[in-house]
């Protein structure tokens, strides 16, 4: 194999998000990257990278080469290719700085890839776990799928997929997770987020309530407050597509909801079921029904289109997805409402703890307090024989087989979801201190050292990862934790401009706000230095609340302090 120094890109300034405070700790860790890039792909000798072996090894933690935050790599890299295509077909082996040009738009996701810094670090060992599962999932032929339309009643029992996608983006799917399916139910918890982020929990909750019914899920019944039990049962799913953007002409309303699933899946597959929505519509008495009898008990909004509305349920139940794009909406909603590939703020933070919460206690039907005790987790389950299930702050799963119990559930996805949780911690009290479980936590990286997880704290800190910190907090790290030269997450924050770390810092963590580094400097001074006011006004804040003296200003930080 040759190298292609000669073929190489002209060499550029590595292009980084982070600025110039954190340049230091960027490059630091780069020396410890790029050590364990040499290691692992690379020719120490000869200054040389080889490139495919780079990719497979991006693959193994979880990343792929379609992900869209390695979109200017990729360009990069097709340009490179183009160049030596003529010259040299087997040129694997590219110099340093060729590599380093390839990758240096996307170095911080790469950096994170590499530094076992993703959700799961070792995400080979949990994907053989979850093929695993799968595998023993498929030998159970239990359960029918749903016959009250034909379209459902033919569906393929064989059909089993399984997708994984983390909250750090890392994926792993098999099975059929591309066969597209219709979310029949699964689409009132999406619905209830989006009315959520329209109406916030108040203005939904006028209208519907939040109590499992233990009632069978179309059952003609309101609660005592005559309001639909919760909006994961029909009653409150037509509820909460009335709710949703009423103004609108239903056309504009469809739209609505499409692009903001869209997004959810990071524009990934989402169609529309002609055949199941018709079909839907055709066999419905029990749902206009509902509606009637809600319309009756004075349920609605004034102004309510009773027809149209129904309509828009029926559509909304007819939108397709696969378990690769279900997969994603999941992360999305384990992500706190930002979807992992593309940063998109999709969701409120509350608009998914409020979602979460009811499909922890509603989300599968007659068996949701079952479900809760035995597997810990919120899930959405439809008549397709989907489930979404999401572990918070860690990854978003979904689930589809066609044959469902008597309870309404998906056989397999039901048998998954219990296997999963005795391998792994993922039920929500799996965690409880002093609770000792022999179950495995995939979230540790193997033996993480103390100045690793220090690293990585002032590096998610640096780089305005809310979640990396969050999982941070959560594993117990010390979050006020100062590396070699004195500075904390909060320094390296407000370094960066970061307010809402700034803020999850001192308002969750409680992190002391005025810490000093071995040059005296507090956050209140580099917020000063590196002109972010708002992060400055947010510590002094704090102090003043918690009571502590604010100290005068550093000779080149004085804008912030209080009079
Ligand atoms: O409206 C219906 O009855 C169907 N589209 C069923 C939706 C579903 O998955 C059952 N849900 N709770």
């Amino acid at each position: 194999m040759s190298s292609m120094s000669d073929c190489d890109l002209p060499p550029r300034p590595l292009k980084r998000s982070i600025s110039y405070n954190c340049k230091n700790l960027v490059r630091q860790h780069l020396v410890h990257v790029e050590n364990r890039l040499f290691e692992m792909f690379g020719d120490k000798e000869k200054n040389t990278i080889d490139i495919s072996r780079f990719l497979l090894g991006l693959t193994a933690t979880g990343m792929r080469h379609s992900d869209p935050r390695l979109k200017e790599m990729r360009e990069n890299l097709k340009k490179f290719q183009d160049k030596i295509a003529a010259s040299d077909h087997h040129a694997l082996n590219i110099s340093y700085d060729t590599f380093m040009s390839i990758i240096s738009d996307n170095l911080e996701v790469i950096v994170k890839a590499f530094s076992s810094s993703f959700v799961i670090p070792d995400f080979r060992g949990f994907c053989h776990h979850i093929e695993e599962i799968y595998a023993k999932c498929l030998t159970n032929t239990d359960g029918k799928a749903a016959h009250y339309i034909p379209q459902l009643a033919r569906a393929n029992p064989d059909h089993w997929a399984v997708s994984v996608c983390t909250v750090d983006g890392q994926r792993y799917s098999t099975g059929d997770v591309n066969v597209p399916f219709t979310l029949q139910s699964c689409s009132y918890a999406l619905n209830y987020a989006l009315a959520l982020g329209q109406l916030s929990d108040v203005g939904v909750h006028i209208y519907v309530g939040m109590e499992p019914s233990g009632r069978h899920y179309n059952e003609l019944c309101l609660d005592y407050n005559n309001k639909p039990h919760n909006p994961m049962i029909n009653a409150g799913a037509i509820m909460t597509a009335a709710l949703l953007k009423p103004d609108l002409s239903a056309a504009d309303r469809f739209d609505f909801v499409f692009n903001m699933y869209k997004r959810l899946g990071g524009g990934e597959y989402l169609g529309f079921n002609n055949a199941v929505f018709l079909s839907e519509k055709e066999c419905a008495d029990r749902n206009f029904a509902l509606a009637y009898f809600m319309r009756e008990n004075k349920c609605f909004p004034e102004g309510t289109r009773l027809h149209e509305t129904l309509d828009f349920y029926f559509q909304l139940c007819s939108l397709e997805i696969t378990a690769e794009s279900g997969a994603l909406m999941a992360a999305t909603l384990a992500n706190g409402g930002i979807n992992p590939l593309t940063g998109d703020p999709v969701l409120t933070v509350d608009a998914v703890r409020n979602t979460l919460t009811l499909m922890h206690s509603c989300g599968m039907y007659n068996y949701s307090g079952q479900f809760a005790f035995k597997v810990g987790l919120p899930s959405k389950s439809g008549v397709s024989g989907c489930v979404l299930l999401v572990v918070p702050n860690t990854m978003g799963i979904c689930l589809w087989s066609p044959p469902l119990d008597s309870n309404g559930n998906s056989c397999r996805a039901v048998q998954f979801c219990m296997e999963l949780v005795s391998r792994f911690n993922f039920h929500n009290f799996d965690n409880l201190r002093g609770h000792f479980t022999s179950k495995c936590d995939p979230r540790m990286a193997k033996a993480e050292s103390k100045a690793q997880i220090l690293f990585d704290l002032l590096f998610s800190a640096a780089a305005g990862d809310l979640s990396a910190l969050r999982r941070h907090s959560l594993s117990g790290s010390d979050m006020q934790a100062k590396d070699y030269d004195g500075r904390t997450a909060l320094h390296v924050a407000t370094s960066e401009g970061h307010l809402n770390i700034v803020k999850y810092l001192l308002y969750n963590c409680q992190v002391y706000p005025l810490p000093k580094d071995r040059w005296g400097r507090t956050p209140l001074d580099d917020a000063s230095s590196f002109g972010h006011p708002d992060c400055g006004e947010v510590i002094i804040e704090c102090s003043k609340k918690r009571g502590i003296e604010i100290p005068l200003p550093l000779s080149d930080a004085n804008d912030f302090h209080a009079d």
